[in-house]
Parts: structure tokens; C-alpha cells; sequence
């Protein structure tokens, strides 16, 4: 019920996916292929216009999927280029029988990386010293002993220990800690659902795998008071909207450093500006925020020197999109062939 009039099957792509992934699904000639290919996001009333009849649709994380999307045709899959699919109303899908592909693993080194460098950034006063030399007041700014001074990533005498916090204790949580190993942290707490019951023989595995003092699942209280760094690796959507609050940055300490590289909706801004503002805690560094892209000069957190902000960049490498491209082009050709997909989501 699929095929097209010349006996194709329709697959609808929102985005022109590059060298790679785009030949995977050209080759195919069982398949009428649909691109938006102006650089700029899909607009919706084209994607709209294009559902009917197609058997498979390839978007980003803008488009959003819901019944007014569904209800226009009859898919087999949605492939999303995005680990995250909170875009996608998963109840609906799983009701429809609708595949869902989406794009782990091939991000996780790319946004670790940048979660770590986040929280130098952070730590470090990069946006406020960077600004320094932007703004052509290097000349004027004389060195003393503790100016631009910040708490230290890494362990050296006289630090003993350093906790790195984990709200979320996935794929990129662990590839961040991972990271962190070799700057001495000594200790990890993390908060991970859907359980929170403290989980001993796990703990001893993980504080052996990642060759630490000890690292232990935690209450969210704990997780705020006792991390020298809070990295916010989880999921977005409703149940973790807001996750990070006024309470959670009171309890922080006042030395530490808040990284968001998940979904701005876990963290309150209007908190976070204010616990910034008022010195709860040392600086933020956010690669996601609340109502992005949406974001301009007089917003709270862009305002603040401590905070340093990034327009949603932690996949952004060229062999890392390479590869969620190729992924998602793959993902999509098996569901619409009815084969095993590269990455699907259990619904
Ligand atoms: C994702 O994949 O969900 C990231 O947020 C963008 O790469």
C-alpha cells in the first residue's frame, strides 16, 4: 500500500544528510526519495505535505512527532538523527506499530569530550577571561596573584579528593567519567532512574571498572552536596523537567561547577541565574538550555560571566555527524525493509 505510482516506496528525509548517508539511500531504487534540502530546519506544512503515502520518514530533533504528523500517512518507521526522541511521542508510535530508529553510541566520545571541557571552561572562567581579550582590555588588566582564579579540575597536592556528580548514569556519563579518571578524581555519585535503590554489587563493579576510592548511586541530595562537579547526562521530557532546581543548587557547594550537556528542560534556568547571580555555586557550563534555539543577549544565563554557554554542539564533529547521518539512513532503509535496524528503540 506503499509503493508510489511508479512502484517505489516514498521515504521523506527533512535534512540533505552529506556524503555519506545520502548515497545509502540514493542507491536504492526501490525508493522515491523526498528531500528538503535548503540548509535551514524543515518547514513543518511541507513535512506535513509529504507524509501521505510515504513508508518511511528520516527527520531532526525540530520535527516533531505526534499525531497531527502520524495521522497525515501510514509509516513504518521514523528514523530520528538524535540519540534524543523526546520529539517523538513513543506511546503513539508503539500504538501504531510505527519503528523507531535513533542514533546512540557513534555521539557519546564526541559529547563527552565536550562535557569535559565544559566543566574547564566553567571552572577556569573562560567566558569571562576570553572576554578579556575580546573586548581588547588585556593592556589594562594587571597581573596579581588570584586574578581570574578558579577551583581546579584536577587533583594535585594539597587537593585530596575530587567527587564528580552524575544525574543520569548512561553511555556519555560513563564516557565522561572516563575522562575524568586521569585528572584524579577519586570518588563518582550518581543518580540514575529508574531506580533509586542503592545498588552495592554495582557499585563494586563500577569502582573497579573505573579504577576509583568509590563510586556510589545516590539520593539527588546527596548528588548536589557531595560533587565537586554535577554533570547532567539524562534524559529530557516531562519526568526530569526541572530536575536541577533552587533546592538542588542550595545544596550544592559553593566551590562547584554545574554541567549541562543533556536537555536544557532538567535545569531551571531562572534557578541556575540566580544561584550564579547570588554565589550558591562557583559556574555553569551549559551546551543545552531551556526554550533554545531561542536564546539571545538579554537572556539571565547568557548575562552571567560564570556561565558559559554553547549552542548545542556535543555531536558536533564531522566524523561524529558523519556517522549519526549514515546511521539514521541505515536505521531508515531497515524499517522501511522490514530488517534489523543499526540502532531501534525498544517502544
Ligand atoms: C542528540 O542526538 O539528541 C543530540 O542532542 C544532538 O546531537
Amino acid at each position: 500500500h506503499l509503493r508510489t505510482g511508479s512502484g517505489r516506496m516514498k521515504v521523506v528525509v527533512t535534512r540533505d544528510l552529506g556524503p555519506d548517508a545520502m548515497p545509502l539511500l540514493r542507491e536504492r531504487k526501490e525508493l522515491d526519495l523526498v528531500v528538503w534540502s535548503e540548509n535551514r530546519a524543515c518547514e513543518r506544512a511541507w513535512l506535513l505535505e509529504q507524509i501521505p503515502g510515504a513508508a518511511g520518514v528520516l527527520l531532526m530533533l525540530a520535527d516533531k512527532v505526534n499525531e497531527e504528523l502520524l495521522d497525515k500517512g501510514f509509516l513504518k518507521v521514523v528514523s530520528t538523527m538524535s540519540v534524543g526522541y523526546e520529539h517523538v511521542d513513543l506511546p503513539l508510535l508503539a500504538k501504531r506499530g510505527v519503528r523507531l530508529g535513533y542514533t546512540p553510541d557513534v555521539l557519546t566520545d564526541a559529547v563527552a569530550d565536550v562535557t569535559v571541557m565544559l566543566a574547564l571552561m566553567a571552572s577556569r572562567n573562560a567566558k569571562e577571561t576570553a572576554g578579556v581579550i575580546d573586548r581588547g582590555e588585556w593592556p589594562n588588566s594587571t597581573w596579581s596573584p588570584f586574578i581570574f582564579c578558579g577551583p581546579q579540575l584536577s587533583r594535585t597536592p594539597p587537593i585530596q579528593t575530587r567527587t564528580a556528580g552524575f544525574l543520569g548514569f548512561g553511555r556519555i556519563a560513563q564516557a565522561t567519567l572516563r575522562r575524568l579518571v586521569p585528572f584524579g578524581f577519586t570518588h563518582c555519585v550518581y543518580v540514575a532512574n529508574p531506580s533509586t535503590v542503592p545498588n552495592p554489587v554495582q557499585d563494586a563493579a563500577y569502582t573497579k571498572q573505573f579504577n576509583l576510592q568509590s563510586v556510589r548511586r545516590v539520593d539527588i541530595d546527596t548528588l548536589a552536596s557531595a560533587s565537586d562537579v554535577v554533570f547532567v547526562l539524562a534524559p529530557g521530557g516531562d519526568k526530569t523537567r526541572h530536575l536541577v532546581n533552587e533546592a538542588f543548587l542550595r545544596k550544592m557547594k559553593k566551590t562547584a561547577v554545574l554541567v549541562n550537556t543533556a536537555r536544557g528542560t532538567l535545569v531551571d534556568s531562572d534557578a541556575l541565574a540566580k544561584a550564579l547571580k547570588e554565589g550558591w555555586i562557583w559556574a555553569a557550563g551549559l551546551d543545552v538550555v531551556e526554550g533554545e534555539p531561542n536564546v539571545t543577549v538579554d537572556h539571565p544565563l547568557v548575562k552571567e560571566p560564570r556561565c558559559v554557554m554553547l549552542p548545542h554542539i556535543g555531536s558536533a564533529t564531522f566524523d561524529t555527524r558523519l556517522s549519526m547521518a549514515a546511521c539514521a539512513a541505515r536505521n531508515t532503509l531497515a524499517g522501511v525493509f522490514g530488517e534489523t535496524m543499526q540502532a531501534e528503540l525498544e517502544l
